[in-house]
């Protein structure tokens, strides 16, 4: 948790978005990237931390390509007027060293598994209920990654949400696409290859405004893509 506030090059105006979840595996960097790369795409400059361990972040940066608008690693982002700090919070990520009270947001990726379903549900618990953050408590929304949105673990992810009060930011599919864009130095929204991965880059844009949207005053406007079709807002909530 430390580590994130180490990589920054200076705080200013700029609001940190945390990718965070103990579970490994869940979607953290794909979140973290892909995040990266709507941000960049919509005129607003961005950089990643990358607290993954494995440094997929950083191949990730250091894999986009110069036709890519920009997206710097934190660390490497001196003297640039940063606005938006995406940190990948990594795997095993414990919060038992101070709840995240520095993060303006917190994204929570889960996967459509019963045991990863009370994985989430027991972290943003635990994360709400530290008096830390009772005292400063910060949005929250879950990324229902991979999503089977007719599978029984579904059902029980939307209920365990009621329960806390935390929305569903955004509803992943799984596409192969996403495993070739992490690799590539990409995000969704940089692969419109076919309608599929249009469809889910869409998903990418309504989750930048969800998140421009929570964040606590100074929220930018997201430039709508050139090559993006209007976007439609869809119910995003438990
Ligand atoms: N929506 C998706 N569709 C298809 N593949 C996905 C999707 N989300 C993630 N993946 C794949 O699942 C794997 C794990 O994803 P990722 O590395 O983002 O998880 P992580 O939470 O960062 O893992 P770790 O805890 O090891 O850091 C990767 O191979 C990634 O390409
Ligand atoms: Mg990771």
């Amino acid at each position: 948790m430390n580590g994130a506030m180490r990589q920054e090059p200076h705080l200013g105006r700029c609001r940190r978005i945390l990718v965070v979840n103990a579970k490994g595996g869940c979607g953290k960097t794909t979140v973290a990237t892909n995040l990266c790369a709507a941000y960049a795409a919509a005129g607003i400059s961005v950089a990643l931390v990358d607290n993954d361990g494995q440094g997929a972040g950083a191949h990730w940066v250091g894999q986009r390509p110069a036709s890519a608008s920009r997206v710097d690693l934190a660390l490497q982002a001196h003297g640039r007027s940063l606005e938006r700090i995406v940190i990948d919070g990594g795997q095993g990520q414990s919060i038992t060293d101070g709840p995240p009270v520095w993060a303006d947001l917190i994204l929570t990726p889960i996967l459509p598994y019963p045991i990863d379903v009370r994985a989430g549900g027991n972290f943003i618990t635990e994360m709400m209920t530290q008096p830390r953050f009772r005292a400063s408590p910060r949005p929250i929304g879950v990324i229902a990654n991979r999503a089977k949105p007719n599978g029984p673990a579904h059902a029980r992810l939307l209920h365990l949400l009621r329960c806390l009060n935390v929305p569903i930011a955004a509803v992943l599919k799984d596409n192969p696409l996403y495993g070739e864009a992490l690799e590539s130095g990409l995000g969704l929204v940089n692969l419109a290859k076919s309608p599929a991965a249009q469809k889910e880059a869409a998903a990418w844009r309504i989750l930048v405004e969800w998140v421009e949207e929570q964040l606590p005053g100074n929220a930018l406007h997201p430039q709508p893509l050139a090559a993006g079709r209007p976007t439609q807002r869809h119910a995003i909530s438990a």
